[in-house]
């Protein structure tokens, strides 16, 4: 069936609540919670398997007072797959596979930004001596954490010195002081790629800006590992079928949605000297990580922001039964971009793909109608070596297509009966870049200071049929015997008689 989209440009993160407001899908805390810890807990505690709602406090201890900067804090819209249809403008029952499929074309489509002269994230601007990023009610999230962490969903916006393109990547910045935020950033991410880019021009700071609260595409754009030199406003343009429109900041000439909550504008300097210490944080791996050190740090030049700003926040980290949003958004995006990886490597015959939540895609699962031997080590060859696959597709399994990787019990059965670990069904791809917060990577290796990134060993699990068996006289000539479950005429005959049986509307197969 033809998946009927009808793109949605809410404007704001306003209307984006309006519109959860309206699909039932958004719940208001009214009772006063505290900013630290407790409010955290409640947004983990909530969100469930990605059942939980959207969250608004707009009752936060220390900023209920008349005349506070701001007052709300908005949580946890993309932690479910329903509200997920609802930014790509689709019917919120939309199967995840379909939104994966409608992911793999939208995330490829462009539609350049509009530039305008102002706008409501203009109302307020607060420069020099006056900017205190402790006027804000931003969470701190996890007991655990190191601090308070302004930067948890905003997207960073910095640019190419020599093609002024810009990217907006999310990455953790926790408040060091009143003006600096120190941040968690890899070199191999595409911030990374910008300040070498600048600190080969010469330059001690590169211009960077935190769009906070905007629509729900910056949220799934940020976050995404769009390609190198594509700017994600024309992503998130392509996606909402209207250009984004934008203003230029007040200290450097990067550019940031006219209708954002609050903007944070500043420069991220390079001389270690100026480093601030930052973490540990409550991860997307569902761990405590990223050890307290010494990190790259903004110097905060400038804060606008909306009349009575409500300010975005996620907690992040996936566990059984807790889903985060980053975890909800990386299963649809991340793999929609793994399957057109494999498209744009030229690997025939795929047939679904799909990274589950509860993990966020560190584990990727491939189906596909395998033609030829070892066609699954290519797919594992294609995924590990494009950059998508930095912080994710730890391990890759392939099935074949009568497996429905939406179901965990086909997956696993598949493992059970087609690996053959002395069959090189099992391939070890060993010391690859990868996410420096995993703890099953030794200490050392984590320190993406030290080497620029983590250090993942990957695994294949191939768990196709091997074709380099023989075909088998005694199966028709395939390689794998029958299954147990009944031939179609046999199935069918027995369907027909399966109410007068009495087993109507009793569990069956
Ligand atoms: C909620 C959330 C938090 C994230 N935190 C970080 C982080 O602290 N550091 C980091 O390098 N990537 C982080 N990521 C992942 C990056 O945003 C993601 O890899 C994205 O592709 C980066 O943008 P880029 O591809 O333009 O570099 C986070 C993603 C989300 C959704």
């Amino acid at each position: 069936m033809e998946l009927e989209r009808k793109p949605a440009a809410f404007g704001d993160m306003r209307r984006w609540l309006d519109a959860l407001r309206a699909e039932g899908e958004l719940h208001e805390v009214k009772a006063e919670v505290d900013w630290n810890t407790e409010l955290g807990t409640i947004v983990r505690m909530a969100q469930g398997p990605g059942t939980g709602p959207a969250l608004l406090f707009s009752n936060i201890k220390d900023y209920n007072k008349p005349g506070s900067r701001g007052r709300r804090v908005f949580a946890g819209s993309m932690s479910n797959y329903r509200r997920m249809a609802m930014v790509f403008g689709l019917h919120p029952d939309t199967h995840p596979r379909e939104l994966v499929k409608l992911a793999r074309n939208i995330m490829a489509g462009t539609l350049p930004p509009k530039k305008v002269g102002t706008g409501p994230v203009k109302e307020n601007i607060v420069t020099g001596k006056d900017v205190d990023l402790f006027e804000f009610p931003t969470p701190h999230w996890n007991r655990t954490d190191g601090g308070r962490y302004i930067a948890t969903y905003a997207g960073c916006v910095t640019k190419n010195p020599d093609t002024n393109v810009m990217n907006v990547g999310v990455y953790r910045g926790m408040i060091g002081d009143k003006n600096h935020i120190p941040i968690y950033m890899y070199r191999a991410q595409h911030i990374g790629h910008h300040a070498l880019a600048w600190q080969q021009k010469g330059a001690k700071e590169m211009p960077i800006a935190f769009v906070i609260g905007w629509e729900p595409t910056l949220d799934f754009c940020a976050g995404s590992p769009v390609p190198m030199g594509v700017c994600e406003y024309d992503v998130m343009g392509a996606i909402r079928g209207a250009p984004v429109e934008l203003v230029k900041c007040e200290s450097h000439d990067l550019y940031v949605p006219a209708t954002a909550e609050i903007v944070i504008e500043g420069f991220l300097q390079f001389d270690p000297a100026t480093h601030m210490e930052e973490g540990p944080f409550g991860e997307f791996t569902g761990y405590v990580a990223g050890e307290r050190l010494p990190r790259p740090t903004v110097r905060v030049t400038t804060i606008t922001h909306r009349n009575d700003p409500i300010l975005r926040g996620t907690v992040e980290g996936a566990l059984p039964g807790s889903f985060s949003e980053n975890a909800v958004c990386s299963s649809i995006m991340r793999s929609a971009i793994a399957w057109n990886v494999l498209d744009r490597a030229g690997i025939p015959g795929v047939t679904d793909v799909w990274g589950p939540p509860v993990h966020a895609t560190t584990n990727l699962l491939v189906q596909i109608k395998q033609t030829y031997r070892n066609q699954a080590k290519q797919v594992a060859n294609a995924i590990w070596g494009s950059s998508a696959s930095h912080v994710r597709y730890k391990h890759v399994t392939v099935v074949d297509d009568d497996i429905d990787i939406h179901d965990y019990a086909a997956v696993d059965w598949a493992i059970a009966y087609r690996v053959n670990a002395g069959e090189n069904d099992i391939v070890i791809m060993p010391s690859t870049f990868g996410a420096g917060l995993d703890p099953s990577t030794r200490k050392r290796d984590r320190d993406i200071a030290l080497f620029g990134s983590g250090k993942w060993n990957r695994l294949l699990i191939d768990a196709t049929i091997n074709l380099d068996y023989d075909p088998d006289p005694d199966f028709g000539g395939a390689r794998f015997p029958p299954t147990v479950w009944p031939s179609p005429e046999d199935e069918q005959a027995v369907r027909a008689r399966w109410k007068e049986l009495g087993l109507d509307g009793k569990k069956r197969g």
